[in-house]
């Protein structure tokens, strides 16, 4: 059998990190979530000072572009890798309510996504890779041999997110998460640099009414028409 690319797109909150790094498990696959790039690069400009609520300093972000260094570490104990900020571990601070309310704002740079396709496309050199985000099927490997297409409604997806940050323990309301999630839907379908659209070869899953164990059979079948 031979080593294929996978590429996961889909909305916000949709399972395809889970999805993908239960494929990479079973196949033995890198798996690259590309949401926590973006997420790093919104941390980074956070800390830098460059946005804010009702400020955003691009131009000192594009400045800074070259110095930032991102790369996933593999962590044996945890069993998946942890996202790399000029050598930080941000695994944690990346995945708060805080970084996803500003995450597509920084997505939507030309520049940026640059960079970060250009990184993607050298990990998945080699193929047998999983990678999740929004663009992977339609710009990053668009001739990845499998594309999936992922969407639920957004009830659906507010309500998984709320449940995974209420049990590590954050307070938020169901409300913000909502609000959220519909908001970067929107930014993410609506922007000019390489919006959320399905590929015309991507299959679509709506997931609103799977288990996630029916899924990933669904999913392995397709992935055994291609190996
Ligand atoms: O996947 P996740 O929800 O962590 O992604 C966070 C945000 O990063 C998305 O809402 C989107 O704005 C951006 N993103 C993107 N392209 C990707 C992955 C993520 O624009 N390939």
């Amino acid at each position: 059998s031979s080593k294929i690319t996978i590429a996961i797109d889909g909305f916000s909150s949709t399972g395809k990190s889970t999805l993908a790094k239960q494929l990479a498990k079973e196949l033995g696959y890198v798996f690259v979530d590309t949401g926590a790039m973006y997420r790093a690069i919104t941390l980074f400009s956070m800390q830098q000072g460059y946005i804010s609520k009702d400020y955003f300093d691009t131009e000192s972000l594009l400045n800074s572009l070259p110095s930032i260094r991102l790369r996933f570490e593999f962590k044996p104990e945890m069993g998946f890798a942890v996202m790399v900020l000029n050598d930080v571990d941000v695994e944690k601070e990346i995945r708060t309510i805080a970084v996803s309310g500003f995450v597509s704002k920084i997505a939507e740079l030309a520049e940026v996504r640059a960079k970060l396709v250009e990184q993607q496309q050298e990990m998945g050199k080699d193929k047998g890779i999983v990678m999740d985000g929004r663009d992977i099927g339609t710009v990053v490997f668009p001739d990845a041999e499998l594309k999936l297409y992922m969407t639920a409604n957004a009830e659906t997806r507010a309500k998984r997110r709320y449940d995974e940050l209420l049990a590590k323990g954050d307070t938020i309301t169901f409300k913000e998460i909502y609000d959220n999630v519909v908001e970067r839907d929107y930014i993410d379908t609506h922007r000019d640099n390489s919006p959320l659209v399905k590929a015309n070869d991507a299959i679509e899953i709506d997931n609103s009414e799977m288990t996630r164990e029916a899924q990933f059979d669904l999913v392995m079948k397709f992935v055994q028409e291609k190996i």
